[in-house]
């Protein structure tokens, strides 16, 4: 412990340095290091504790990067780096009374190996800031570089300021009913505004599991705009669907409800296990299955076809702010390559007259927009099907003039997931 009971010792500052480090090192290692037997052998305040500050680092990563290079000549190793970081976002972020942050940042760079050769530094740089303040809050730091200028040269200066804007923000949490009709009731006792067609946006806090009629099965944990794409598939009681990207569920579990006859694909044996899981809490049924979407030997065709496409997940910083720190331009061409495999798989799955929607939760135009003009010229025989302005709760904002979406973060007041989506008819 250090000397102020109320801020966490060093357990809880060691195993925030650990997971900030994994998060940085590589996709979805935010989420592998949140879920690692280290995290979970913590005691329940410092888990959070080290949450709460990683997630608070990587949302202000740009401008604390920016304020520590104006600090340092020669940089340490990317260890000590990772302890400065953690630091700023004591101090500048979470407001940890100064002599508090500085001290247990400076035992934290002690305790690395070859750290003690950096106390110095650490210790100078943190007072500097407590000496002079330094503001967070410059949008135009908050994304990497080169996604900022991907962002605009798609949608424009104005835009991809608007959707940098998010980047420091807190999501707030979107529930999705199993019965829209249960809006009444759980609205009220979950503190929650209804947004359109239906997803509740949550005031409560805390541990979700404890929410009222989350044992019941009655709702599951899903954005407002990550809802869109399921319903867009328009499923009749009855009829056959397939997700061919399945894990954790929240579409399958979307088109079950919707009372289809649900086949639910995944190549992670790891990740379909959530959405077994999610099917036994919510009671609804699906079939469920581990293999490749692109090369399932399965000769059905269904009446509904979703594929939520592996994809740069750029969309997904407000909950995923590693995102945008581990992915490079090189990833995108090769998801896009991926992801137009898959596209001609899932289109030989949609029966005569069928649907098939295809959304990515990507900002990137390659993974979106230009992967479905690509489809539509090779392949005959689909053709858009167009959303209608608000179809599936949509923002309105977000409809693009082919009847396709481009659903920004900050098309829904305080924020929402990035995704493109498409819907598209087999003629
Ligand atoms: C964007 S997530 C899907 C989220 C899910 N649809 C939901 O709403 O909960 C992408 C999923 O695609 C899976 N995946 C990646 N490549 C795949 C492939 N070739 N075949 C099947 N699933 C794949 C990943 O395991 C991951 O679970």
């Amino acid at each position: 412990m250090n000397d102020n009971e109320d801020i966490p010792g060093l357990p809880a500052r060691a195993a925030a340095l650990d997971l900030l480090g994994t998060a940085l090192s590589r996709r979805a290692g935010l989420d592998e290091g949140l879920n690692h037997p280290a995290m979970a052998a913590l005691a329940p305040r410092d888990r959070a504790f080290a949450r709460a500050l990683v997630m608070a680092t990587l949302r202000h990563l740009g401008p604390i990067d920016a304020a520590l290079q104006a600090k340092i000549r020669k940089p340490p190793p990317e260890r000590i780096v990772n302890v400065l970081r953690l630091g700023a976002a004591q101090l500048l972020v979470l407001k940890t009374p100064p002599h508090a942050a500085v001290g247990a940042t400076v035992d934290l760079a002690a305790a690395q190996k070859g750290g003690q050769a950096f106390k110095g530094l650490v210790n100078a740089v943190l007072r500097g800031f407590t000496r002079e303040p330094v503001a967070l809050d410059d949008p135009a730091l908050f994304a990497p570089q080169w996604l900022a200028a991907r962002w605009a040269a798609a949608f424009g200066a104005d835009e991809a300021r608007a959707v940098a804007a998010l980047i420091a923000a807190e999501p707030a949490t979107d529930l999705t009913l199993q019965d829209p009709a249960d809006a009444a009731e759980l609205a009220p006792e979950l503190e929650a505004e209804v947004l359109p067609a239906g997803s509740l946006r949550v005031g409560l806090k805390g541990e979700v599991s404890a929410w009222p009629g989350f044992d019941a099965g009655r709702w599951w944990v899903q954005d407002a705009s990550a809802a869109v794409p399921a319903r867009l598939l328009n499923i009749q009681r009855g009829e056959t669907a397939v997700d061919l990207c399945a894990a954790p569920g929240g579409k399958t579990l979307q088109l079950a409800a919707a009372g289809g006859k649900v086949v639910a694909v995944d190549r992670s044996a790891g990740r379909i296990k959530r959405v077994s899981e999610n099917l036994a809490r919510t009671g609804l049924g699906a079939e469920v299955i581990v293999a490749d979407a692109a090369e399932w030997r399965d000769s059905r065709t269904f009446d509904g076809v979703l594929l939520d496409a592996p994809c740069s997940a750029t969309g997904t910083f407000r909950r995923h702010p590693d995102v945008l720190w581990v992915a490079s331009p090189a990833d995108i061409p090769k998801l896009a390559q991926v992801q137009a495999k898959l596209l001609d798989s899932a289109a030989r799955r949609v029966k005569p007259g069928g649907r098939l929607v295809y959304c990515v939760c990507s900002l990137e135009p390659e993974e979106g927009e230009g992967q479905v003009a690509a489809f539509l010229a090779r392949t005959p025989g689909f053709a858009l099907d167009p959303i209608a302005p608000g179809e599936g709760g949509a923002p309105e904002a977000s409809l693009r003039e082919d009847g396709t979406l481009r659903i920004l973060p900050h098309h829904r007041v305080g924020g929402t997931d990035g995704f493109y989506v498409a819907r598209l008819r087999r003629t």
